[in-house]
């Protein structure tokens, strides 16, 4: 029996710079080209009837790329939120956004902060970006979350203590761009999401690469650790 849909998908968006190489482009030309795949490939899983979607923006360790770059991410990410709260508000998509607010501009939480709340209500789906996010860190902050508390905790109580609170864990992660790894990507969440790496490099993942990567995943045998 092929599995179900999906009913998370997360998404470690890798290859921008590569992307941009071999087109003999400055690396701040792949990042505009993966932010403007990015808003497509999150319409193509919400419209497959996935409900949650989770995309890797910028790590905690990209955090130390040079200052330059880095005002180039945080340009896009300015234009992304003005260009697209509305269309989210539309299409009745709830953004939410995951990772260490104190690490960014501002005005770029401002206007997260604006965009999480003007699409709240939205019940089709939910966006998670997780822009200044790591893995460990967000393990670490609900621990830290948990020892104030004063007294142990269940895995449940632990779990809504994540940036993640409330979401269901990823089936299926997946990867572009070529590298085998999980660059401190949702550690504690993916523990059984079913891994999904391609070479294609993310402003080229079109919606036929997700659809073949929705195919791989159904014909996966989720066992969970039972026989
Ligand atoms: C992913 O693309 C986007 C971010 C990490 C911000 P990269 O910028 O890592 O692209 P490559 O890996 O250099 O090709
Ligand atoms: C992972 O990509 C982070 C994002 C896509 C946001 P990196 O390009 O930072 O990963 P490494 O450095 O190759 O592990
Ligand atoms: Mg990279």
């Amino acid at each position: 029996m092929p599995n179900d849909l999906p009913r998370h998908i997360a998404v470690i968006m890798d290859g921008n710079g590569r992307w941009a190489k071999k087109r003999l482009l400055p690396r701040a030309a792949g990042h505009r080209a993966g932010m403007n795949r990015m808003i497509g490939l999150a319409e193509h899983i919400f419209d497959r009837g996935v409900k949650y979607c989770t995309l890797f923006a910028l790590s905690t360790e990209n955090l130390s790329r040079p200052k330059e770059e880095l005002d180039g991410l945080y340009a896009l990410f300015r234009e992304y939120f003005m260009r697209n709260v509305d269309t989210l508000c539309k299409k009745s998509i709830a953004l939410r956004v995951i990772g260490d607010r104190t690490l960014l501009p501002a005005d770029v939480v401002a206007l997260i902060e604006e965009g999480e709340r003007r699409t709240a209500d939205g019940t089709r789906g939910t966006l998670l970006l997780a822009i200044g996010y790591g893995g460990r860190q967000d393990i670490l902050s609900a621990v830290n979350t948990a020892v104030r508390g004063g007294k142990e905790v269940t895995q449940e109580e632990f779990v809504a203590l994540l940036s993640t609170g409330g979401v269901p864990d990823p089936d299926l992660l997946i990867r572009t761009g070529k590298e085998l790894r999980l660059s401190n990507f949702l550690l504690w969440q993916a523990a059984y999401s079913e891994l999904y790496f391609t070479d294609v490099l993310f402003p080229d993942f079109s919606d036929a690469e997700l659809d073949r990567a929705l195919a791989a995943y159904a014909d996966r045998e989720r066992r969970f650790g039972k026989v």
